[in-house]
Formats: structure tokens, sequence, C-alpha cells
């Protein structure tokens, strides 16, 4: 179960990363061409939002459980949490920009209920979107990273 859930987190990213890239397009399209407000945008919106939702789940699992996790593993002897660039991203580093990623695309969906105009949800979504969008290509284990790298797909 632990490896199926690693490949589904894997694989995940890929969708998040097409949807939210979709909603930030459509967002400024939105915004600068002072569209009406559309419920494909909204449900676009809200499958971004679920699908990080899904992964921050499995996230957390891995986190406290999976391979590397913090109550599976014993951290070799001398070893410190943040002076050792393997667990420093994955117990810190990684964790902490995707879940401020995920705080950021949950505001982003969140303008589509607000009660304001069409052009300040999709501008304050499209703001929202792209910061999540920049940290999450910051914190993903790309495979060119040292030490911390891991493949494209599962
Ligand atoms: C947008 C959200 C996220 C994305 C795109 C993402 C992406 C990834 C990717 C691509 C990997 C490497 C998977 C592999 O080795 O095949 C990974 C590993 C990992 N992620 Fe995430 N992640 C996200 C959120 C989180 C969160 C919120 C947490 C913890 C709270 C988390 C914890 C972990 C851990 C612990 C690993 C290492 C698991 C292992 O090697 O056993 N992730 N993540």
């Amino acid at each position: 179960m632990q490896t199926g859930l690693l490949h589904l987190h894997n694989l995940l990213r890929w969708i998040i990363l097409i949807l939210l890239v979709l909603s930030i397009v459509k967002s400024f399209s939105g915004w600068r061409g002072k569209k009406a407000f559309s419920p494909g945008d909204a449900k676009l919106w809200l499958f971004t939002m679920i699908s990080a939702h899904i992964t921050l789940l499995i996230g957390l699992f891995q986190l406290l459980a999976g391979r590397f996790g913090i109550l599976t593993t014993q951290l070799p002897e001398g070893v410190s949490v943040m002076k050792d660039k393997f667990f420093r991203f994955y117990w810190v580093e990684h964790p902490f920009g995707m879940i401020v990623a995920i705080v950021f695309i949950t505001l982003g969906r969140g303008m589509a209920k607000k009660p304001v105009s069409d052009e300040t949800k999709y501008r304050k979504a499209f703001v929202f979107f792209l910061i999540a969008l920049v940290f999450i290509l910051a914190s993903v284990p790309w495979p060119f990273r040292e030490i911390i790298g891991r493949p494209l797909l599962p």
C-alpha cells in the first residue's frame, strides 16, 4: 500500500500542475478580458483544490508513516534533521512549501464563492494560483536535484 500511495502522490503532482496552469491561464484571461465568471472556471478551480487536498492527505501519511516517516525512521546516531539535506527536505522544506502552496490554492478557489465583482474574483485567484505554482515548482524533488531528486514518473 505504501508504494501505491507514493506512486499516486508522484502522479498527482502532474494532475495538480496541469489543472493549476489551466486555472492560471483562465483566471488571467478572465481578469484581463473582463469576462463574466463562468461555472466552468468554478469547476476547474474546485478540481484543482481537490487534487491538492488529496495529495496533502497522502503526503501527511508519508511524512508520518511512510518509508522515511517521522514515526517509522530512526535517525542515524549524530544526525540532526536540519543538518541533513535529505531529511531537512522531506521532513521540513517539502511539507512546508507544499502546505503553503495548498493554502494559496484553497484561497484561489475560495474566490469563486466570494461576493465580489467577477474581475476581482479572477484577479485575486490569478495571484493566489501563481504564488501556489511558484511554491510547488520550488518544492518538488525534481530528478536533477542532488540527493533528494526523484523520478518524473513512478
Ligand atoms: C502539491 C502538493 C505536493 C506535491 C506536488 C508533491 C510531490 C511529491 C513528489 C513528486 C514526491 C516524490 C515521489 C516519488 O518518490 O516518486 C514526493 C514525496 C514526498 N512527499 Fe510530497 N508532494 C506534495 C505535498 C506533500 C505534503 C503536503 C507532504 C507532507 C505533509 C508531502 C510529503 C512527502 C514525503 C514525506 C515524500 C517522500 C516519501 C517517500 O519517499 O517515501 N508531500 N512529493
